[in-house]
């Protein structure tokens, strides 16, 4: 049962046993718990007079009709080459073989990098899409970092899908990016989640007979080891042996920093859930000297979403709004390699399926996501393209 209570809950021991902490923001807990505890937590919230609520009664049956069955994902599948839909989650392999048959049906804009490997050898890929300027300014994209957050690959692929289809009646401000789009970055992880266990979070780093896994998003190397994470290797937050100790955030951190510093103009890290979008810092409660052009973009991106779909965005620095937790890609991105635009963005829903989004929520998502690149790939570019010139 999943269930969203007062924060005082955390502190009954027997439950923390008994149950996942999902998600913790302010005054509010998300909590998955287990049967054998279930009474014990309605008498400590009766006891402590909290207030609480049911969102997931049976998540057994949740995770079973979060996904259509293997023959209707089969039956949408469109002429296009590739097995990926927006009507469903898929397995890595079908979201590796989309990028290829984009690189090859579009090699003109479309072209695939293998930027290193995973802990379990797979490959961590990425799809380029440029008009093949060099010039122009990057744009980096990321997603499926923490494994479980299953609509963050959706929502990423779905745009990759969106600029390469569209390529052609795009706006000049989108096609004088260069796009880099890491869709899975944590793809053992994600595997696991698909093949043993639904909630996994962290990737598949052993540590001998201890739990397994290292939070990815603690294991940067920008302010490492801070408030937020964890030295416990048990733990959901787990930091990992020192900064980029795991191939997979140690190759995105090498691809960047091969590029010359002023490359990538905007960083875009894709999670969930909660609907945020999130700017620097992280690590903790300080602020940016850029901060309200960060908050200006970020604004502009959830007013637009909301009149497009009706989806509300919650807007703020990283550590102000949620929690700190410092070694983030975000703070990492804009405090080591000086990338202006960088942000965190919690994808759906705001709480009501967390975790376990049915994928009739996707193409929703997708849009959402979508607007929020494509406002802010128009800041980068800063009205330079978008401008008609005069001859
Ligand atoms: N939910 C994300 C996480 O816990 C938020 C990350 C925000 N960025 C940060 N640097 N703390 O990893
Ligand atoms: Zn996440």
């Amino acid at each position: 049962m999943k269930i969203n209570g007062k924060n005082c809950l955390k502190k009954s021991n027997n439950l923390t046993a008994g149950g996942q902490l999902w998600k913790e923001v302010k005054q509010e807990v998300d909590y998955l718990l287990k049967p054998q505890v279930l009474s014990e937590a309605e008498q400590h919230v009766r006891a402590a007079n909290l207030s609480r609520i049911v969102l997931i009664d049976n998540l057994q049956n949740a995770i079973e009709t979060e996904n259509p069955s293997q023959a209707e994902i089969a039956s949408f599948q469109n002429r296009k080459g590739h097995r990926l839909t927006w009507k469903a989650y898929h397995r890595l392999a079908d979201i590796h073989d989309f990028f290829d048959v984009l690189a090859k049906t579009y090699p003109d804009i479309c072209s695939v990098e293998t930027i290193g490997y995973s802990l379990q050898k797979r490959p961590l890929k990425i799809l380029k899409i440029s008009n093949g300027n060099p010039g122009n300014p990057g744009i980096w994209i990321d997603g499926g970092m923490h494994a479980r957050e299953w609509i963050s690959p959706a929502t990423v692929t779905f745009i990759a899908n969106q600029l390469v289809e569209g390529w052609d009646d795009m706006p000049e401000y989108m096609r004088n990016v260069n796009w880099y789009i890491h869709a899975v970055a944590n793809p053992d992880g994600y595997e696991y989640t698909h093949t043993t266990d639904r909630l996994w979070r962290k990737n598949m780093r052993s540590h001998g007979r201890q739990c397994p896994g290292v939070d990815l998003n603690r294991n940067f190397g920008y302010k490492w080891g801070g408030k937020g994470t964890s030295a416990n290797p048990c733990s959901q937050t787990y930091r990992g042996s020192k900064a980029f100790s795991e191939p997979e955030t140690f190759y995105i951190s090498k691809f960047i920093s091969n590029y010359p510093r002023d490359t990538f103009h905007a960083y875009l890290s894709f999670h969930s859930y909660g609907q945020y979008i999130l700017y620097p810092w992280g690590y903790d409660y300080h602020l940016t000297s850029d901060k309200s052009d960060l908050d200006r973009v970020a604004r502009q991106a959830g007013t637009t979403i909301t009149k497009q779909s009706g989806g509300k965005y919650t807007i703020g620095s990283s550590a102000t709004t949620l929690y700190p937790a410092a070694g983030g890609s975000d703070d990492w991105a804009k405090g080591f390699v000086g990338i202006k635009y960088s942000y965190t963005i919690e994808m759906g829903d705001t709480g009501r399926y967390g975790f376990v989004l049915p994928a009739s929520h996707i193409e929703s998502n997708g849009r959402d996501g979508y607007t929020f690149v494509d406002t802010v790939a128009r800041a980068v570019t800063q009205g330079k393209y978008s401008r008609k010139r005069a001859f």
